[in-house]
């Protein structure tokens, strides 16, 4: 497993995921402030302070390196305006060779496929220079934007976990999707490919 991995700018055919950057804070802000946004996040609406806290953070999160380690890429378009950003966390390094993935589309920018542009940059990274064996995504099954993603993925469904936890004043379920090296390249049992088009 090639690591430490560091962050480089990894290119679509529309997108480009690069490191954030202290210009990106209005974006980010009015992203992570949106309700709609938030909706089915773990977090609640940030405020301003919070955002200025979590750029900086996320900014330097450009190394994978161990366990815990996370990447939290910008997504931008052509022209390099902001549309939104990706999440990659190791969870076991070797054997296991396991991540995370997360995605958050800016509303302007929502359905018109740069979800899945973009989550099929950072998996081919995983399944690629990171040489990762197994890809997750976990997600409040009423997302249906974010079901339909994975789905787009070739993320098969792999559980569906009953009022895991108390969030938001609410008991709320969690699926868990995952796909694997072997069937992001090679096709999946039924044949068919699992790259997003
Ligand atoms: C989930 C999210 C990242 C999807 O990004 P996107 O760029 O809009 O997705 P895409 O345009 O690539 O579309 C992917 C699939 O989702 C579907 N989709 C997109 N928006 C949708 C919506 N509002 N309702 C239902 N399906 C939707 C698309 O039709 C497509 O499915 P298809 O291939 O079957 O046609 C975006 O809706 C978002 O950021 N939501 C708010 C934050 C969030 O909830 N993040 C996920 C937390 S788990």
């Amino acid at each position: 497993m090639p690591l430490p991995y560091d962050l480089q700018p990894l290119r679509g055919p529309r997108v480009t995921l690069d490191a954030l950057r202290p210009d990106d804070f209005a974006d980010l802000y009015a992203l992570q402030s949106d309700p709609d946004v938030c909706r089915y996040l773990l977090y609640e609406p940030r405020s301003r302070e919070e955002v200025a806290r979590v750029l900086e953070r996320d900014a330097a999160a450009t190394r994978l390196e161990k366990a815990g380690d996370y990447l939290q890429p910008a997504i931008r378009d052509e022209h390099g305006a902001f549309l939104g950003t990706m999440y990659l966390e190791l969870h076991s390094g070797v054997p296991d060779r396991s991540a995370e993935i997360g995605w958050i589309i800016a509303p302007h920018a929502q359905g018109r496929g740069y979800g899945a542009e973009a989550a099929s940059v950072l998996l081919d990274l995983a399944f690629g220079d990171l040489g990762l064996h197994r890809v997750y995504a976990e997600l409040d099954p009423r997302n249906e934007a974010s079901v339909r993603l994975c789905a787009r993925l070739g993320m098969r469904h792999e559980g569906h976990f009953v009022e895991h936890m108390w969030l938001k004043g609410e008991w709320t379920d969690t699926g868990h999707y995952a796909v694997l090296e072997r069937e992001w390249h090679g096709g999946r049992d039924d044949g068919s490919t699992a790259r997003a088009g």
